[in-house]
């Protein structure tokens, strides 16, 4: 037991900020984690906060993607609500809030699909990497906001690009910029020229290739705007004429695997898995509007396949994602991975498809004690692996 603990407490690092010192964890906790619960970004806003004598936190205030929750930690005693299309990024606020002792209810947790209610004095936007999902918030904020309303972005600076600052300018009004500290920079913006004529441009929807199928995007969801080359492949090395019951698509997007492979085997029952809000419900009715409300679906806003019942199904596919948030490695494709040989029956199988320098033949290789080549080409690489 100790060396759970003594491993658990080299991932909790201090934060120590004008509102104090808050011990912070990422999630999910690694062994040998290398990265920190929050980045300069996060420092700068809490600085800038307690700095600047205009900013009052004793209104209503709306944070929006706090990546593992510092800056919702730090602010808990002026019960913020928190906004974020990461289930993570929920369960890290969550876990970091209790590590902390404080409770719960002092956050109000939003998820990005649900509607913003009411004005707020204070808005802080840590920046999200797709340009889309930035486009999408600043929209949905219109609403709550007054000519008086503050509002700062942050983000580490080589992320704060000229289209960012025209975004905010196009969407909301007056836009400035800080000077960068520790490679961070703040952006601070002023709704004081919302035109109502324009609207959110999301959901995009395209006609999938060969099929009558429509395919809507919500902001934030992967390869939004037309199939991803590598899905493309996929789709055509689905395993022919097998008689599945059970099939998950992991990590699944908008569900464009999920909904072919729903078509191929129209008695098996589809479970969708992705950690993105809208991701899931982009799934949800792109599906529905293919299959109508009756054939068997599951969808599960999650971690990898956190909460999904072990050795219940026949195929898993999976195109993994190789970051999370802005840090990229193999962690969630190694998770995903495992929890795959949990889920899947005995003679279960898994497909994956990646780009050839991943290597993930090497790591299925680990995971299942063989994998076998279905398919490649100068880019990708279909792979698939049997639970035994
Ligand atoms: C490369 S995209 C593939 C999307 C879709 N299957 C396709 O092929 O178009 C990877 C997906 O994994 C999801 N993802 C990332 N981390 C995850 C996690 N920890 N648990 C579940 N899904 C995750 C992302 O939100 C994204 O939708």
């Amino acid at each position: 037991m100790w060396w759970l603990i003594s491993s658990i407490m080299r991932q909790m690092e201090i934060l120590d900020c004008p509102m104090g010192s808050f011990e912070l964890a990422r999630y999910p906790l690694r062994k040998k984690e290398s990265l920190r619960a929050w980045d300069a970004a996060d420092e700068y806003i809490l600085h800038h906060l307690d700095h600047e004598a205009e900013i009052s936190l004793d209104g209503r205030i709306l944070i929006l993607n706090d990546g593992f929750g510092a800056l919702s930690v730090a602010l808990a005693k002026h019960q913020p609500e928190m906004m974020s299309d990461s289930w993570l990024a929920q369960q890290a606020t969550r876990e970091n809030l209790q590590r902390n002792g404080i409770a719960s209810e002092q956050v109000t947790l939003l998820n990005s699909m649900q509607a913003l209610e009411g004005e707020y004095d204070l808005v802080l936007i840590k920046l999200p990497k797709s340009h889309a999902m930035l486009e999408e918030q600043l929209y949905k904020l219109r609403i709550c906001l007054r000519d008086d309303t503050r509002i700062v972005a942050a983000a580490m600076a080589k992320n704060i690009h000229t289209n960012t600052l025209k975004l905010f300018e196009k969407i909301l009004g007056t836009t400035t910029t800080s000077l960068a500290k520790k490679k961070a920079r703040l952006v601070f913006c002023r709704a004081d020229n919302i035109d109502t004529k324009k609207v959110s441009p999301y959901p995009v929807c395209y006609t999938l290739e060969n099929t009558q199928h429509k395919i809507c995007n919500h902001a934030n969801v992967f390869s939004r705007d037309s199939l991803d080359i590598g899905t493309r492949f996929l789709l055509k090395h689905l395993p022919l004429e097998q008689e599945y019951q059970r099939i998950i698509d992991l990590g699944c997007g908008n569900g464009v695997v999920g909904l072919m492979a729903a078509e191929m085997y129209p008695e098996a029952e589809i479970i969708f898995a992705d950690e993105s809000f809208m991701a899931i419900a982009s799934a949800k009715e792109n599906f529905v509007h293919a299959f109508g409300e009756d054939r068997k679906a599951a969808f599960h806003v999650t971690d990898c396949l956190t909460g999904i019942d072990s050795e219940q199904v026949d195929l898993v596919i999976n195109n993994p994602p190789f970051h999370q948030q802005h840090a990229v490695g193999d962690m969630v494709a190694w998770q995903m991975f495992q929890d795959a040989r949990r889920v899947l029956k005995k003679g279960g199988e898994i497909l994956v498809i990646g780009n050839r320098h991943l290597g993930y033949h090497v790591k299925l290789q680990k995971v299942f004690g063989n994998c076998t080549t279905v398919a490649s080409n100068k880019k990708f690489v279909i792979l698939n692996s049997i639970k035994r």
